[in-house]
């Protein structure tokens, strides 16, 4: 099938054409929602009715390997049973609204930073699908920024410099300084990684910065100037212009490229109204890995 592209921002993201993702499986059409993935970073397909198990299935047959290494199973047992199916919700195990203190929810409010999935984990995240099954009835949009429009923007001296430096990604250092701390043996658990600051994706020649709150500092340089050059990159990637928001309705699917974009929740009264997506996250393996690990 023909799959066409409605563009969302003037230079990323597109709402896909009417399609019933449960129904695709055959490799004309996976080839084109990839290739869209690499065109617009962000795509968002509406009315989708998945089963846990059907969202799990369409997001191996588009990119493969599913991340199962998710910061939330180091906290509490998967609601679902399944660690690649991550519970970006608002309520515990009964279904009912979490306190205010509890740690589940504590530890989420820093998905209100700037960030990128799972880059603190090798492989990190490629693509992540979010998928909307209850929102609450006052906007709790999530917003993408554009991270090769903003490498663009950058001036020729500090595309130079910044070219070939490392970042350690630390999720024990984010939430910290949001005040959230780890167990030693939860932090045990949760080591790190550390990836090139600026990449080329398949499909597409563009150059992308690959930053995040999980950004700790950079490997080739002194602490404290690292992390100012990551805090001014930060604040550069994500100017206004760079910025596109998603407001949710029910059965939206949103799938992003977390190395060419970062995302953030906006917050909402979340001690009052449920909200409840489901996540699946990729392993950003080298494609031609992708169908050994599959
Ligand atoms: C995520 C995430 C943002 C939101 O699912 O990875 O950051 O708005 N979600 O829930
Ligand atoms: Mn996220």
């Amino acid at each position: 099938m023909t799959v066409t592209f409605k563009k969302l921002h003037s230079t990323f993201a597109a709402e896909v054409s009417e399609i019933d993702l449960r129904h695709v499986q055959d490799e004309h059409t996976l080839a084109q929602l990839r290739a869209g993935m690499a065109e617009f970073g962000v795509l968002v397909f509406k009315n989708q009715h998945f089963s846990n198990q059907e969202q799990l299935d369409f997001a191996q047959r588009m990119d493969g390997a599913l991340h199962a290494k998710t910061s939330s199973a180091v906290l509490a047992k998967n609601r679902f049973g399944n660690e690649a199916l991550t519970d970006i919700s608002n309520v515990g195990q009964d279904g009912s609204i979490l306190d205010a203190s509890d740690r589940r929810r504590v530890s989420s409010i820093s998905n209100r930073l700037w960030h990128t999935d799972a880059s603190f984990e090798n492989p990190a995240g490629r693509y992540s699908m979010l998928y909307a099954r209850n929102i609450p009835p006052v906007r709790a949009d999530t917003q993408f920024a554009d991270m090769r429009a903003a490498y663009d923007a950058l001036d020729a001296e500090t595309k130079a410099t910044i070219d070939r430096l490392h970042v350690y990604h630390s999720i024990v250092y984010s939430r910290h300084i949001m005040g959230f701390d780890f167990s030693a043996e939860e932090s045990a658990k949760l080591q790190g990684a550390t990836h090139p600051l600026v990449r080329i994706c398949e499909g597409s020649p563009r150059k992308s910065l690959y930053l995040a709150s999980h950004a700790a500092h950079i490997i080739e340089w002194q602490i404290p100037e690292g992390r100012l050059l990551l805090k001014d990159l930060m604040e550069h990637a994500t100017q206004p212009q760079f910025v596109w928001s998603h407001e949710w309705e029910l059965n939206d699917l949103v799938i992003w490229d977390n190395r060419t974009t970062m995302h953030r929740a906006r917050s909402f009264d979340d001690i009052k109204y449920k909200r409840e997506l489901t996540r699946v996250t990729t392993l950003d393996l080298p494609r031609q890995q992708v169908a050994s690990a599959a």
